[in-house]
């Protein structure tokens, strides 16, 4: 693609006129292209559905549409079709995880001070059914890749069976250095379940060089898939304990076919995933992501007259940066959503803002439709509304 990058961009979506996006990292954004393709798929199959589900979805010989998806993105990611299986989002695939792994009394489910709020209630909630026990490792801000790699190291312990880790966190946006703390749980014995919900699209992956014993990823955010597209990667070593949130007619086939067929339900997000593949490769992703930091370094350069800084140094963090906002008093729980509506509500923008560690965190996207002038904007605005506790 020769267009250039920035808010030009903006007609490739259907964007409301107006509104300043920097907020990609919660919902996604479907490309027009992308919607096209999924409403032409839904017109297929509505057109004449038995022909549609019992050729193109049904997993027969195991070589349905669906699995040429995975193998799209096993392509993509750096693995083997046979270890994707396509998944709602990554709430699903987690969950998934976390009731195929068996966990007894007393052992140990690691998740860190970050870890998504979902996540750490189905950790929770799996921890209340089996008797494991979740640890929190603490990451006050600012954070390092040091010290955050070290807060993990001296917690790991045998009884420790299963950690959690992002690999791009939901509320700071920090890049973990998994390539580092991943080689020290297996050596533990320790399996690996990676949030990615933010990477494919954001990061490059290779899933064969990180070896994780699961990881899954959400294509509905960066990767401009339709909404409710994931994925979850299985090893060779755990695909065959690992089982679907929901039991259907192919349960016995095993993991990946097992989640191809859940029932019935719309599966033409999934069958447009190789149009987001297209759109996307078409952006040229090694410019778009240059373009990305460089918007997230106007964006820091803009935002630090106001005492705003960002919670880790510049190599944590890809397309979308975490700040904190100074207060002269405690953060309280609600300031987040005060922050995130005031900024909607007064200026047109759309982020993400929360509290986490006793910080008040302004999350911003930097995705290729957005543009020094959104920047500009944010700046502005901050300046002229303020934050809770300024
Ligand atoms: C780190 C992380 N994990 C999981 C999720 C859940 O993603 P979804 O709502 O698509 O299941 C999110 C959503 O933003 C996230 O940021």
């Amino acid at each position: 693609m020769t267009k250039p990058f920035g808010r030009s961009l903006r007609a490739l979506w259907g964007f409301a006129d107006g509104a300043i996006l920097l907020n990609q990292g919660s919902f996604g954004a479907c490309p027009l292209e992308v919607m096209k393709e999924q409403d032409r798929l839904r017109r297929e199959m509505e057109s004449q559905p038995d022909v549609f589900f019992r050729t193109r979805i049904l997993p027969r010989e195991g070589q349905t549409e669906l699995r040429a998806v995975a193998g799209a993105i096993a392509a993509f990611v750096g693995a083997q079709a046979d270890n994707i299986a396509l998944i709602e989002n990554a709430t699903a695939g987690i969950q998934a995880v976390l009731r195929s792994m068996p966990l007894a009394r007393s052992d140990v489910i690691l998740i860190t001070e970050h870890t998504y709020n979902a996540v750490r209630l189905a950790v929770a909630a799996t921890c209340a059914e089996t008797g494991a026990v979740p640890l929190i490792v603490p990451m006050p801000l600012p954070i390092t890749a040091d010290a955050l790699v070290a807060g993990i190291q001296q917690v790991i312990t045998p009884a420790v069976k299963l950690a959690v880790l992002d690999h791009i966190t939901s509320p700071t946006a920090l890049l973990v250095p998994l390539e580092r703390i991943i080689p020290l749980l297996r050596a533990n014995g320790t399996r690996v379940l990676v949030d990615g919900a933010h990477t494919i699209g954001q990061i490059p992956l290779d899933l064969g060089a990180l070896q994780p014993d699961w990881y899954v990823s959400n294509a509905h955010k960066w990767l401009f898939a339709p909404k409710g597209c994931a994925f979850l990667y299985a090893a060779p070593d755990v695909a065959s304990i690992t089982k679907p949130n929901v039991v259907s007619h192919y349960i016995g086939l095993g993991f990946p076919q097992s989640f191809d067929y859940t029932g019935t339900r719309d599966n033409s997000g999934w069958l447009a995933i190789p149009a987001a593949l297209k759109f996307f490769q078409s952006l040229g992703p090694e410019a778009a992501w240059a373009y990305q930091h460089r918007l997230i370094d106007v964006c820091t350069g803009l935002l630090s007259p106001l005492g705003i800084q960002p919670v880790s140094p510049r190599d944590m963090c890809a397309g979308m940066r975490s700040f904190i906002l100074p207060q002269t008093r405690a953060a309280e729980a609600a300031d987040g959503a005060a922050v995130l509506h005031s900024l909607w509500k007064d200026a047109s923008i759309q982020i993400n803002a929360n509290v986490t560690g006793g910080k008040l965190l302004l999350r911003v996207s930097a995705q290729v439709y957005a543009g020094d002038e959104d920047m500009q904007s944010l700046s502005q605005a901050l300046k002229r509304i303020g934050w809770p506790g300024r």
